[in-house]
């Protein structure tokens, strides 16, 4: 496995400061509130395990599986549920958790989704953002690292379902993904 990796973009110990460091972002932020932390699966795992544990207020876990259509989505608001959470978001403070942000499709659609459901406040943070990806303007709240346009995996990132059990962040080499 770790013959394909090109090279390290961020190591376990890179990743466990800046996952600190969020916290103490969000913490800073919410305070004492309690939120509903919502991990999206499959590639947030192992980012929202380390951030929550850090947070100070009352945190329910919940999981939700998504994915968008493209630019329909954004336009129609529509997302292609897999597994939802299992709780009521109306009134309460929501902080969606991602590992990467692409195109930002979906997360534009994800945030309107809990807002539709009538949360308080809905919140993102990306433990990568890939804004040279973009296709519609989309900011997290909270950001771990912005990484250049290549292929990232480890720390819960995939290419085909591999390499999500690397500890660090890494490019993975052209010759894998382009085979
Ligand atoms: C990734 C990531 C986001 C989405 C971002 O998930 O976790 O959910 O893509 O892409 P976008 O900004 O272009 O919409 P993916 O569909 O790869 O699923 P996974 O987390 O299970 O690997």
């Amino acid at each position: 496995m770790t013959n394909d990796i090109d090279r390290i973009l961020y190591t376990e110990e890179q990743i466990y400061k800046r996952v600190k460091e969020l916290a103490q972002e969000i913490n800073d932020f919410f305070g004492n509130s309690p939120i509903v932390a919502v991990f999206v699966l499959k590639g947030s795992a192992f980012f929202a395990s380390d951030l929550i544990r850090w947070l100070e207020m009352d945190v329910t876990m919940e999981f939700m599986s998504v994915s968008s259509y493209g630019l329909e989505s954004v336009s129609s608001g529509k997302l292609s549920i897999k597994k939802d959470i299992d709780t009521d978001v109306a009134g309460k403070n929501v902080l969606i958790i991602e590992d990467i942000i692409d195109t930002g499709i979906t997360l534009t659609t994800l945030k309107k989704l809990f807002q539709s459901r009538g949360a308080k406040t809905v919140k993102v943070v990306t433990m990568l953002s890939k804004p040279s990806r973009r296709l519609v303007e989309f900011e997290a709240d909270f950001t771990g690292f912005e990484v250049p346009d290549a292929f990232v995996v480890g720390y819960g990132l995939d290419y085909a379902d591999r390499y999500r059990n690397l500890p660090y962040i890494a490019a993975l080499k052209r010759s894998v993904y382009e085979k």
